[in-house]
């Protein structure tokens, strides 16, 4: 299918990668965002994503590329990919708000021929049952008739050097399998590889199958650092030694807690869907568990190590170090930071931060006070408690000056004032 004119509709974390890509694969590109802010920056050559640079940016507007937050302003488009939050209602489930608003500016914008492809990280049947009927409402048309119609999850790892959208496999799941042929064209013009499911519903389930696994491995490690720390076992050095096995055995780490959009977040999507079968999906309801409690457990041990070495935690000076979710980026969404640091200042801590991907941060709408000289800061405090280990931080360091070291990472040697979670 000799597409031309590609539609980005979001142009967050996800769909800015592809509009860029999808540009530089010879596109006419055009993303559309409901922030008028982001389309004038993006206008304007600046990135917002961390992994795409203004350069990259410049290169796509030199190739065409533009942003608007005014659908007035596109036309009919041969491709239309949808990247829009999927965050969770009041209630915990699915907030689908956005893939509907976006399937609703879509069915504005297609003709005959036309491919959509739904990107956000959604529960099985979506695709089927949610965006194609919109599809096909605002249009006039048929999925897989008259237009083309898939899932294909995106499955950046934000940070990751190694591998990006192109050198990713792309899972491309049709409504029909000549919608999976569409689709197949249209990525493998960007991406290095795809990747057919069945159908959309195998794709979507794909997506969360992913995220499920990382979550609960995630959640068998954090209970595990629990108890080992009770057993006198050093987890890590186990969890080093088991990695050595050449095969059946992937290495996962204890940590405060889970962050970010997608692990928090997206196997509720699916414990929602299996909840309308009338029973609980009990592997990811433990994970949530068991991942939501870390945050009090490192406020528990931070607290208890002041205790050990005489010093109140009311009063005291705790500095933490990372705040955002992942290391090396400045995503802090959902980041474990945030309700440890609510939990220490109720217990009356003065908490200050230090990250140098965060020029500043808010807890509960109230500023923490950012530590602009690091090794002074790490001297000055009763505690450190380091959340993410950042390249940037030179542990060894850190580590000698700090009074008073909480390593939820396990990167610090041990020592005689330093404690592994
Ligand atoms: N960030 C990741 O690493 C990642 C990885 C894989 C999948 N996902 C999934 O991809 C989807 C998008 O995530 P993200 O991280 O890019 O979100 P994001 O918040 O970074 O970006 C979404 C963008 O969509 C815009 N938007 C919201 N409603 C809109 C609408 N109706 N029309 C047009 N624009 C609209 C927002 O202004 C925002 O700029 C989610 O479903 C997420 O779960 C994210």
């Amino acid at each position: 299918m000799p597409a031309q004119d590609v539609l980005v509709i979001g142009l967050g974390y996800v769909g800015l990668p592809l509009a860029v890509q999808a540009a530089r694969a010879g596109f006419q590109v055009t993303g559309f965002d409901t922030s008028a802010e982001i389309a004038a920056g993006l206008n304007a050559g600046r990135s917002h994503v961390d992994d795409v640079s203004a350069a990259e940016v410049g290169d796509a507007r030199a190739r065409g590329l533009r942003a608007t937050s005014d659908e007035a302003e596109i036309g009919p488009q041969d491709v239309i990919v949808i990247c829009v939050p999927t965050p969770l209602s009041q209630a915990d489930g699915p907030d689908l708000g956005a893939v509907r608003a976006a399937a609703e500016a879509a069915g504005r914008l297609l003709r005959p021929g036309t491919l959509v492809s739904l990107e956000s990280t959604t529960y099985p049947g979506t695709t089927d049952e949610v965006v194609a009927p919109l599809l096909e409402k605002t249009s006039g048309l048929t999925a897989g008739i008259d237009f083309w119609l898939v899932f294909s999850p995106e499955r950046i790892d934000p940070g990751n050097p190694v591998y990006g959208l192109v050198n990713t496999p792309k899972i491309v799941g049709g409504v029909t399998p000549s919608c999976a042929d569409a689709a197949a064209a249209f990525y493998g013009r960007i991406c290095e590889q795809v990747v057919r499911a069945a159908s959309a519903r195998e794709a979507e389930m794909a997506k969360l199958l992913e995220n499920t696994y990382r979550h609960v491995n995630i959640a068998l490690v954090n209970e595990m650092a629990i108890f080992c720390r009770e057993l006198g076992v050093d987890l890590h050095d186990a969890i080093r030694c088991a990695a050595t096995k050449p095969f059946g055995f992937q290495p996962f780490y204890p940590g405060p807690g889970v962050g970010g959009h997608c692990i928090p977040i997206d196997p509720n999507y699916l414990s929602y869907k299996v909840r309308t079968l009338g029973y609980p999906f009990r592997f990811v309801e433990l994970a949530q568990e068991i991942n939501g409690r870390m945050p009090a457990y490192v406020t528990e041990r931070a607290a208890e190590l002041l205790n050990r070495n005489s010093k109140p935690v009311n009063g005291a000076r705790v500095l933490l170090l990372g705040v955002t979710y992942k290391q090396d980026i400045a995503d802090q969404r959902e980041s474990p930071a945030r309700p440890i640091a609510r939990k220490l200042r109720g217990r009356g801590a003065a908490v200050s931060y230090h990250d140098p991907y965060v020029p500043a941060w808010q807890v509960d709408a109230q500023d923490v006070p950012r530590a602009r000289d690091l090794r002074a800061a790490v001297a000055a405090a009763d505690l450190v408690v380091l959340l993410q280990a950042h390249q940037d931080y030179d542990l060894e360091q850190i580590a000698a000056t700090a009074p008073l070291l909480l390593d939820t990472r396990g990167v610090v040697p041990a020592g005689p004032r330093v404690e592994a979670l």
